[in-house]
C-alpha cells in the first residue's frame, strides 16, 4: 500500500485540517511548502473567488495542496468545477457525502480524501472510491462527532483497507507517535496551526488560544444536530444557556449568525466564535509553520525511540 506521504505528494504525513475563513492561502502556502498538505478553506468564498484563492496557493507553492468542501453548502457544484478547471490535486470533504461528484473528480486524476467521525461513514467512502480518510475524534476545533480520536482510529483502522489520517487532539510529537500506536498512517490537525505566524487571523484570537487551558472549549449544538466545539466565551455561555433552556431555532441563529467572521475577521473573541480544539491548552507558543511540522515529526520519533512498556 501506498505511504500517506506518497499519496499527498509531500516530505511529511501530515494534513494541515481545513479551517473554515482560516486556512486561506497564506496558511496553505506555508504548509505545502514546509513538506506538509495544506488545505484550502471554500467556506465563504463564491466560484471566481475560490479560483482566485487556489491560483494565489499556486503563485506561492508548487507543492501539492487540497481544497474543502463543506458538502452541505449549496455551491458545490460550481466549486467542483473550478477544482477541475484548476486542476487541484486533492480535495478533502466533509459534513456529507461527495458520492455525486466522484465521477467527475476521479476522471479528473483528483484523489478525495473524506473527513469521517464514524466506521460506518469510513467503510462508506472507501466504497466510493476515496483513497484515504481522515479519521477525526471529537476533540477537535470546529465541527464535530461524538467519538474520541482514541476510541474512533483504531476502530475505523481495523474496518477499512485504505490509509486511515487520525485527527482530533494532535499537538505534539506525543500526538503523533499514539496516533501511529492506534493504527493510523498519518495525521491532520487544525488547532496548532491557529497560532502559527503565516495564519491570518487577529492577534486577539491568537491571544485566545493561547489563553486557553486543557479546559476552554466546549460544543455548542448539540441539541440542534450540528455540535461545534470552540473557546468558552460570553457569546458561548449564552448560547449554551439558550440552547439547554429550550429557545427556538431561530433564537439559537441570530446569536450565532455570522459569529465566525466576528472572531476571525474583526477579532472579537467576546461575541464571535473562536473556533478550537481541546488541545488549544498544550498551544503556546507564536511560530512559523515550518517549526511546528517539522517539531511534531522529530519529537514523535524521539518518543517512540524512547517508548518503553513496563510491568
Ligand atoms: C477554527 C477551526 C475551523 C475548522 N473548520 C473546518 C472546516 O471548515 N471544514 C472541516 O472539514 N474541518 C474544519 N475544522 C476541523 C479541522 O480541519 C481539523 O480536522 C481539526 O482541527 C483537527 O483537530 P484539532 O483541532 O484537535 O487539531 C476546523 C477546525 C478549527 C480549529
Amino acid at each position: 500500500m501506498a505511504t500517506v506521504a506518497e499519496i499527498l505528494g509531500t516530505k511529511y504525513p501530515l494534513i494541515q485540517g481545513s479551517m473554515a475563513r482560516i486556512s486561506r492561502h497564506e496558511l496553505v502556502i506555508a504548509v505545502s511548502n514546509a513538506g506538509g498538505l495544506g488545505v484550502l478553506t471554500s467556506a465563504g468564498f463564491d466560484k471566481e473567488g475560490l479560483r482566485e484563492e487556489i491560483r494565489k496557493v499556486k503563485a506561492g507553492t508548487d507543492k501539492p495542496f487540497a481544497v474543502n468542501l463543506m458538502l452541505m453548502m449549496n455551491n458545490i457544484p460550481d466549486m467542483v468545477d473550478v477544482i477541475i478547471e484548476e486542476q487541484v490535486p486533492i480535495v478533502m470533504t466533509g459534513a456529507g457525502t461527495p458520492k455525486p461528484y466522484m465521477p467527475a473528480l476521479k476522471e479528473a486524476g483528483i484523489k478525495v480524501i473524506p473527513v469521517i467521525p464514524s466506521v460506518k461513514l469510513a467503510k462508506k467512502m472507501e466504497d466510493l472510491g476515496a483513497v484515504a480518510v481522515v479519521a477525526e475524534g471529537m476533540e477537535s476545533g470546529g465541527h464535530v462527532g461524538e467519538t474520541t480520536t482514541m476510541a474512533l482510529v483504531p476502530q475505523v483502522a481495523s474496518a477499512v483497507n485504505i490509509p486511515v489520517i487520525a485527527a482530533g487532539g494532535i499537538g505534539d510529537g506525543r500526538g503523533v507517535a499514539a496516533a501511529y500506536a492506534l493504527g493510523a498512517q498519518g495525521i491532520q490537525a487544525g488547532t496548532i496551526f491557529l497560532t502559527a505566524d503565516e495564519t491570518p487571523v487577529p492577534d486577539a484570537f491568537k491571544q485566545a488560544v493561547l489563553e486557553a487551558n486543557d479546559t476552554a472549549t466546549t460544543v455548542t449544538g448539540r441539541r440542534s444536530g450540528a455540535p461545534v466545539r470552540s473557546i468558552k466565551n460570553p457569546m458561548i455561555a449564552k448560547y449554551l444557556e439558550l440552547e439547554y433552556s429550550g429557545a427556538s431555532r431561530d433564537a439559537l441563529e441570530e446569536l450565532s449568525l455570522g459569529s465566525l467572521s466576528k472572531a476571525v475577521f474583526d477579532g472579537d473573541v467576546e461575541n464571535g466564535s473562536v473556533m478550537a480544539g481541546e488541545i488549544a491548552g498544550m498551544v503556546n507558543s507564536k511560530r512559523p509553520v515550518k517549526d511546528i511540522i517539522e517539531g511534531l515529526f522529530n519529537e514523535a520519533e524521539a518518543v517512540v525511540k524512547n517508548l518503553k512498556i513496563t510491568y
